[in-house]
């Protein structure tokens, strides 16, 4: 598996969950995240900003950009034949091409899958299960930052800056 953005929030919890689930992962971070993500349990490391992973002729069962830095026609020569291609942020392209694979039976089809649209019963189902993995220690926490309430402004242009290591944390007293 293949994740672009792996020391961010999404990141973060994606390295670990498919490291968990048995996944060899090769992520794709920012000089400062290379560390993290290695310790989160990430095969090899790529530095985005020595590398350009797109250029590579390996190839991945997925593809998950958290940045939204690729694209799927950047991606899509990295991907096994049954190899999926994931984005937390779907562009117009991506939208238009899961409108136009929607009725397909063969080849790669686009699908939208929001967390929002999943049941009350499924996304419990999902809170279970990332509490038994934190439990078990297979899913870390990462935090960058913890502000308290009253300095809510400064937690959002924190995070707005899109280079944050992990989560922010926001604090009640
Ligand atoms: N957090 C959530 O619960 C959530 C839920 C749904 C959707 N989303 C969406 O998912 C996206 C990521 O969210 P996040 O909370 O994980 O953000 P984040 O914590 O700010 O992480 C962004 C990651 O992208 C990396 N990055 C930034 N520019 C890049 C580039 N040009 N190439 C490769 N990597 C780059 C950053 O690494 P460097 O610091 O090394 O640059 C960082 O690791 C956002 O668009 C967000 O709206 C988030």
């Amino acid at each position: 598996m293949l994740v672009v953005g792996a020391s961010g929030c999404v990141g973060t919890a994606a390295v670990q969950i498919a490291v968990h689930a048995g996944a060899r992962v090769t992520a794709v971070c920012g000089p400062r995240g290379v560390d993290l993500v290695r310790d989160l349990g990430a095969a090899e490391v790529v530095d985005r900003t020595a590398e350009d992973v797109t250029a590579r002729r390996d190839r991945y069962d997925v593809v998950l950009d958290v940045a939204g830095a690729s694209s799927y026609r950047r991606c899509r020569h990295l991907l096994t034949d049954d190899g999926v291609y994931l984005v937390t942020v779907p562009s117009p392209a991506i939208l238009w091409r899961t409108l136009w694979t929607s009725r397909r039976t063969r080849g790669r089809r686009g699908v939208v899958a929001f967390t929002g649209l999943r049941s009350e019963a499924q996304k419990s189902e999902d809170l279970r299960t990332a509490l038994r993995l934190g439990v078990e220690g297979a899913l870390r926490p990462v935090v960058d930052t913890a502000y308290p309430l009253e300095e809510i402004a400064a937690a959002h242009r924190h995070v707005e800056h899109g280079h944050k290591a992990g989560t922010v944390v926001v604090t009640f007293a």
